[in-house]
């Protein structure tokens, strides 16, 4: 087969390794993809929203599977563009309406609420209904969480101490903070709990299968500190998310999420990523997203054990059947080597080395490129995840560590306390 994956992150350098270790693969486009990717098939300079230049590059190549790694074209559309210019063509990612779980919180929460899934209670205000806004946060306990509907980069929640500034952020995010992305914005309740990352492959006619359970860490700081980042580090399984945690979670949230899709008329072939956090034991949902995490898919592909393809091609053709998911019994851990600064301003273009020198972890590239003069170097915050097995959680931790230490590149940093509250696992 040959497959075209969209994105260009740490998350579709773990697709492409997975992918390309498939049997059925004979062709691997990633467009665009980064530094690292090459490793696994061939880069292609397309914008993955670029959707007239996608649908002629699947004709021109006898593409035989197109998997969406990144939101944005999901959102946009993708896979409604596709039904059209190419219609035979399996894309792994849902339709555009299906994609609303993520594009607009306004719309997952309603979802939630209908299904009776459990959430944060919640209303959602607009410039229009501010003073309602205001009386409903009069309602709630601090802190207070805000949140743009739209996409945002992942910078659109807020999480404020005390009314005053509550009422100060609801004011600012609906004049604009967030642009139009922040024109309806959901205030909730706030959760207290651990988080953790749950991914289901659905197949949009009620089939459906869970992937190996994450956490991320997605705060900048040590000690879970500081400003919120795509992911600096991640580990599977996770230690509370046991079988009884787990058998929750597929009775209250991934059942009644795909019967809610199909419901509605949603055509979902996919992942769905549940963000959830565990209180007291028992799972809520913070959000959708339509797509694989960054940095969790650098730990659930190593303990994906079956083939993905075929997996994937069949969610995308409406069918799983009785195809099995297998999880590897093994643990992994990855961590993140991030630019200084990031994820305010850093800079770009330092050469990286130390590549080389990874020992038994697998170097997932984020933002890097190969520069005019063929030298790797960063282009972006996340630079490279150092993804690792291990009998334990803390060995495979100690291996990740090793080989992000001998990675070299100015003014590299990274988090040393990954995985530090599973002293045991
Ligand atoms: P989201 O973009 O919705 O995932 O929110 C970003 C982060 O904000 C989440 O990963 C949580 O750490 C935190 N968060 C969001 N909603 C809540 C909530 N209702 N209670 C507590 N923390 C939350
Ligand atoms: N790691 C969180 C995300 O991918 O959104």
């Amino acid at each position: 087969m040959n497959i075209l994956l969209l994105g260009s992150g740490g998350r579709e350098s773990a697709l492409a390794w997975k992918i390309s270790q498939s049997p059925l693969t004979n062709q691997l486009y990633i467009a665009p993809g980064n530094g690292g990717t090459g490793a696994y098939g061939t880069n292609v300079a397309l914008s993955p929203v670029d959707f007239p230049a996608i649908a002629q590059f699947v004709r021109d190549h006898a593409i035989d599977l197109l998997v969406v790694g990144n939101e944005d074209p999901l959102v946009a559309g993708i896979v409604d563009y596709m039904r059209q210019a190419v219609p035979a063509l399996p894309v792994v990612g849902p339709e555009k309406a299906g994609a609303m779980l993520e594009g607009s919180k306004d719309f997952s929460k309603r979802f939630m609420t209908e299904e009776g899934i459990p959430t944060a209670r919640y209303r959602s205000f607009t410039a229009g209904t501010i003073a309602d806004g205001y009386a409903f946060l009069e309602t709630l306990q601090p802190p207070y969480v805000l949140k743009a509907d739209g996409l945002a980069a992942g910078k659109g929640v807020l999480i404020v101490p005390t009314l005053a500034e509550a009422r100060e952020a609801l004011a600012q995010m609906l004049h604009g903070m967030f642009g139009q992305s922040s024109a309806t914005v959901v205030i909730e309740e706030f959760l207290s709990g651990i988080e953790c990352s749950v991914f289901v492959l659905t197949d949009g006619h009620g089939g459906y299968r869970i992937l190996p359970v994450a956490k991320d860490y997605k705060r900048i700081g040590e000690g879970d500190t500081g400003l919120n980042t795509g992911g600096m580090g991640a580990v599977s399984p996770v230690p509370f998310a046991d079988d009884a945690f787990m058998a929750k979670v597929e009775e209250r949230i991934v059942r009644p999420t795909v019967d809610g899709l199909i419901r509605r008329g949603i055509d979902y072939r996919g992942f769905i990523f549940l963000g959830l956090i565990n209180v007291g034991g028992e799972p809520y949902v913070i959000e959708y997203n339509v797509r694989m995490g960054d940095p969790e898919t650098e730990v659930v592909m190593l303990r994906v054990a079956s083939d993905l393809v075929p997996l994937m091609l069949a969610a995308a053709k409406g069918h799983l059947g009785d195809m099995v998911l297998d999880h590897d019994t093994r643990c992994a851990a990855t961590v993140m080597a991030v630019s200084g600064g990031y994820p305010e301003a850093y800079e770009q273009g330092k050469a990286i080395s130390g590549t080389d020198l990874a020992g038994d972890s697998i170097l997932f590239h984020a933002g890097t490129k190969i520069d005019a003069d063929g030298r790797l170097v960063t282009s972006g915050g996340r630079v490279i995840a150092a993804s690792s097995y291990g009998p334990t959680l803390q060995q495979a931790l100690a291996t990740s560590y090793k080989a992000i230490e001998a990675l070299q590149f100015d003014k590299k940093y990274f988090r040393r306390d990954i995985g530090n509250e599973f002293p045991n696992s």
